[in-house]
């Protein structure tokens, strides 16, 4: 099992918000920004598995897919700053996965909260981007942020293709 390092809440949207909070990310940050992003991925698996409509559940696995190449931009983000390689557990392993839901089902409600938080996680990305001494690492967090926000058009898009939600 990997661990989290110390000082950041178990919940993977807790943790978020105390990212949020920071203007330049430490190495730190970046580990758990990554193992977020991997939680990402499990979260919209989890939805598109309970959605039937074939197009709106492609779209929430696009979305789910995208989270992983978060993860690994960020993990070239800590390489980049520290010279260190690390690896992103599997699965499971991933300390995040403790408190995660094992089926997210899909709601209006659910929608509007992904909508706001990919957009609150694009602004994220460009703010790290904009303290961020490295310019190769400014570059990786732009293009997270700008994948965010079409995550969130796509669900949108999922709620107008599933209707009565
Ligand atoms: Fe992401
Ligand atoms: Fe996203």
């Amino acid at each position: 099992m990997a661990t989290l390092p110390a000082g950041y809440p178990e919940d993977a949207f807790e943790a978020f918000a105390l990212l949020k909070t920071r203007d330049e990310l430490t190495v730190d940050d970046l580990k758990v920004l990554a193992l977020i992003e991997l939680y990402g991925e499990c979260f919209y698996q989890r939805l598109a598995a309970g959605v039937e409509h074939a197009e709106a559940r492609a779209l929430l696995e696009r979305n789910g897919a995208e989270e992983r190449g978060h993860a690994h931009r960020v993990v070239k983000a800590i390489r980049l700053k520290s010279g260190e390689a690390y690896s992103l557990p599997e699965g499971a392993d991933n300390p995040f996965m403790k408190l995660a839901p094992s089926a997210v089902p899909a709601s209006a409600e659910l929608f509007g909260l992904l909508e706001q938080g990919e957009v609150d996680g694009d602004f994220a990305y460009q703010a790290w981007a904009d303290h961020e001494s490295n310019a190769e690492v400014a570059d990786l967090y732009r293009l997270n942020g700008r994948e965010e926000t079409r995550h969130g058009e796509r669900v949108t898009e999922v709620r107008r293709l599933l209707g009565a939600l």
